[in-house]
Parts: structure tokens; sequence; C-alpha cells
């Protein structure tokens, strides 16, 4: 039994990939990394036994789990199963080392107000993908009657009055924030009265918090459309709950499968929750066919055929699909053009994917790609999370040797990605890295999710 409070290690090494080969067979999808980091800060709400299931083993769960138990939370894992018991808060201050380090570790504030009637925890810093702002979680706190000042980089957060409990209240979201929307839902779980969300987030995880937390005895309606009621109740019990499987996860095996020309099946996946991925796998030629409820198949076709793609709020294409499918649209048969809408500077891999022979032009939020037929192995550097898949994936399609520098970033976010590209076939090991990381061709600050 290890507690989470272990980060895993990610060690400071570099990913060595030789390319053009082929794939084949099945590859076990884990459970969602957005979806577990949003549900753990769900059990805070829960003063009592919560167990998670389907929990995947990333760097991010380890440090969403050392935030909890920095605020008295007990935690034990075993494989993907994790206790949570936040019977006894001792207080209500989130550690800034950790909160600095994962973004989403913000998202405890609106349980913690809703269980303590008071949270501390520090602004979370901007990342490669942009300047990550909290004012939607903030103002949608304030409505909710919570006072709040930002000073010396720490968010605090009190409730005076009214038995020191929230107040139910409409919110309007000017923009659909996930982790907003899953803040103010949390917050609004505890609160006495009702609370509307006006233009929430619709993303899969916020349905997955939403059922977690009615599976606790809250009561929130209409999860995974754009308004969402919370009625709020007195106090929650204990639950046992399965995280559902990683959308991202599954659209960046797709990925793998058609950029290698190989046919692969997948499970266990949700189809309905990457429905645009796969709309967009079939516009550049892929076949995607359901095997089973839970299990995807693609077949390669031989053609990879240009298409357009905006990252756009669900239901539309998902911005952390941008990357690789820019990876897999580098090889197509014309023009795309990538407009990314949702983060102001998501677009690091292109210089990197350029340096692997690819010819992408970045004008402003648009990357105009133009497909060339074969990319060259090269040493690079991965900028986030999102980019490291997409790095990998261009280097299994390349002709030679990648070298991919940036691992840190890997580890956060995909499940033993290295193992299961393995067992599909790919010719990849991680040795450790003895030469400085080269400082990447984009400016950095350190990376959130
Ligand atoms: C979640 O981030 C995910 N992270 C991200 O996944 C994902 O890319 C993103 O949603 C969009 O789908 C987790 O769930 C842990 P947002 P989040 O609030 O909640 C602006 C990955 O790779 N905004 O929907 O931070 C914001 O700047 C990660 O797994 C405000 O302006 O995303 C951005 O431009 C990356 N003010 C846009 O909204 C706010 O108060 C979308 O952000 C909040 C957000």
């Amino acid at each position: 039994m290890t507690d989470t409070g272990s980060v895993p290690k990610s060690n400071p090494s570099v990913l060595e990939i030789w390319g053009r080969s082929s794939l084949k067979g099945h590859v076990t999808i884990s459970g969602a990394k957005n979806s577990a980091l949003a549900i753990m800060a769900g059990a805070l709400l829960c003063p009592d036994d919560c167990r998670l299931r389907n929990v995947p083993s990333l760097v991010d769960i380890g440090r969403m789990g050392q935030v909890l138990a920095a605020v008295g939370v007990k935690l034990e894992r075993q494989g993907n199963i994790l206790d949570i018991n936040a019977r006894h808060l001792n207080q209500s201050k989130a550690p800034y080392e950790i909160v600095n380090q994962l973004r989403a570790s913000f998202f405890v504030i609106g349980s913690l107000l809703a269980r303590l009637g008071a949270a501390q925890v520090p602004l979370p810093g901007g990342c490669a993908i942009g300047a990550r702002p909290v004012d939607l979680h903030v103002r949608g706190l304030q409505a909710l009657g919570a006072e709040v000042q930002i000073e010396h980089g720490m968010v605090h957060a009190y409730v005076r009055g009214n038995g020191r409990r929230l107040k139910g209240a409409k919110i309007y979201l000017d923009y659909p924030s996930v982790g907003a929307t899953e803040t103010l839902m949390m917050a609004a779980t505890l609160a006495e009265g009702e609370t509307i969300l006006e233009n929430a987030a619709q993303e899969p995880e916020v349905v997955d918090l939403a059922n977690f937390c009615n599976a606790m005895g809250a009561k929130i309606r209409g999860a995974g459309t754009n308004t969402i009621i919370i009625s709020g109740v007195p106090s929650l019990h204990s639950v046992d709950y399965s995280i559902i499987p990683d959308r991202i996860e599954t659209g960046t095996f797709l990925v793998a499968g058609a950029i290698t020309h190989s046919e692969l099946t997948l499970s266990p996946v949700v189809p309905d929750h990457i429905t645009a991925a796969i709309a967009k796998l079939q516009d550049i030629g892929m076949r995607v066919i359901q095997e089973a409820p839970d299990c995807l198949r693609i077949i390669p076709t031989g053609i990879i055929r240009a298409t357009d793609i905006e990252t756009l709020p669900y239901p539309g294409f998902p911005t952390d699909m941008q990357a690789p499918f820019m990876a897999l649209l580098t090889l197509s048969d014309g023009d795309s053009v990538i407009t990314e809408t949702v983060f102001e500077n998501r677009l690091g891999h292109v210089p990197e994917l350029n340096r692997m022979g690819a010819d992408i032009r970045i004008k402003g939020n648009n990357a105009i790609v133009r497909g060339v037929p074969l990319l060259s192995g090269a040493p690079v550097v991965a900028t986030d999370l999102r980019a490291s898949a997409a790095l990998i994936l261009a280097a299994l399609a390349a002709d030679g040797k990648t070298t991919i520098q940036g691992l840190h970033h890997l580890d956060r976010g995909y499940e033993k990605l290295e193992a299961k590209l393995q067992k599909l076939g790919a010719r990849l090991q991680r040795v450790s890295d003895h030469s400085p990381i080269k400082a990447p061709s984009v400016t950095q600050s350190p990376v959130n999710s």
C-alpha cells in the first residue's frame, strides 16, 4: 500500500524512438486524468470514506494527493484504487509549492470553502500554454457569498455569517471554463439553496464529477449541458466510484494507429466522448469502427487527407488533441489550417515538429500545415504535456531516430505510455540523459495542467 503523498518519480531522461515502425494489437486505455483530478478535489466535500477506482498512476495525481494530505485528508492507494477520507480536515491552506506545479489543485478551493467556510489557495501560475487565469472561479465564489482577497499570490476566501455556509446563486460564466464549472459545482453542492451555472462547460469530465457528487448524495442536474442546477444539501456520504476512461489518451492512440498506418483496437473507451476526433479522423481518411460498446478499431486506408481543425469547448474539437492531430497532418496530402481558440499559446510543438522536417507556419493562433511525404528523426524538446505526445507520434512515423527531452511533461499525463507503445511493437526506450536539457525554442514557465 503506498499513500499518494508520494509522487511517481519522473527521472531526467530522454526518449529514444526509431521510426517507421508499424504497430499491431490492442491498447488498454487508463482512467481519465482530468476527471480523477477534479473528483479527488470533490472527495474533500465528503466527511466519510470515498473509494475511487480506475485512477491512473500519474505525477499529477500524486501531486493532487499531496495537496489533499496537506489539509488533513487520509489517502491510501492500491493499484488503481484510491481510498480517500476527508473526515478530519485540519486546515484550509493548500501548499504553494504543490499548487504551483499543478494548476488543477486550485480546484480544491470550492470544496474547502464548502466544507470549512474558509480556504487559502495559492494563485496557480501561468504555464507553457497560457496565462491560465482563475477570474471566473473567483467571481463565481463571490456570487456564492464568499469574500475573496488575492494578495501575495494567495487567494483568501471566507464565508462570514450565514453559519459560514455559501448561499446558492445564479452565475453566468463568460467562458465555458472546465475548471471554473467544476470549482463552482463543488462549492454549490453544500451551499444553502439553489445554484444555477449558465454557459457551463459540457466536457465529459464535468459530467463524471457531477455523477460522483450525486453518488455521494448531492443534487446536481444538467451536467453535460450548458446549464447546471445544483440544489444544496447539508452533507454527503461515502461512495465507491469508478473514473471514466481517458478520452484524450484514446484520441492519442487513435492517431498513433493513423500516423503509422497501423490497425489497432482500443478499450475501454466511451465513443460518445470523442465524436469530434473520430469525425476528423474519418475526414482524414481513416476508418474508425465500434467493435463493441466500449471498444474501437482504427483501420487506416493508406491515405492521410488534409483537413482544417478549430479547437472549441466541448462538444467541439478538444484543444488537448490539437497537437497530436497536428503531428498526423504534417504527413497529409495537402494544406491544413489548425486554429487554436482555447489557449493563447498552445503551438509550442510547431518549431519542434519543423525540426523533424514538417512544414508548418504560424499566423496568429493559426498553424498552416503543408503536408510532407516523410518526417526525419531529430533531437527535440517537449514544451507541454500534449506537445510531448505529438512529438512521440511524429517520431513513430519519422525516418530514423528521434530523441525527446522534457519527459517530465509526459509523465504528468500519460500512464505507462512507453510500455503501451512497446507492446504494440513500437521501437522506443527511455535512457538517462547527461546532456543539459536544451532550452526549448519557445518561452517557458513552470508547467501546470
Ligand atoms: C481543463 O483545464 C483541463 N485540465 C485542460 O487539460 C484542458 O485543456 C482544458 O480544461 C480545456 O478543455 C484539467 O481538467 C485539469 P479552462 P482548465 O478553464 O480548467 C480561460 C491537459 O492537457 N479561463 O476550460 O484550466 C483559460 O485561460 C490540460 O490535460 C479564464 O480566462 O481550462 C483558457 O483560455 C491542459 N478564466 C480557457 O478559459 C478562468 O477563470 C479554457 O480554460 C478560467 C479559464
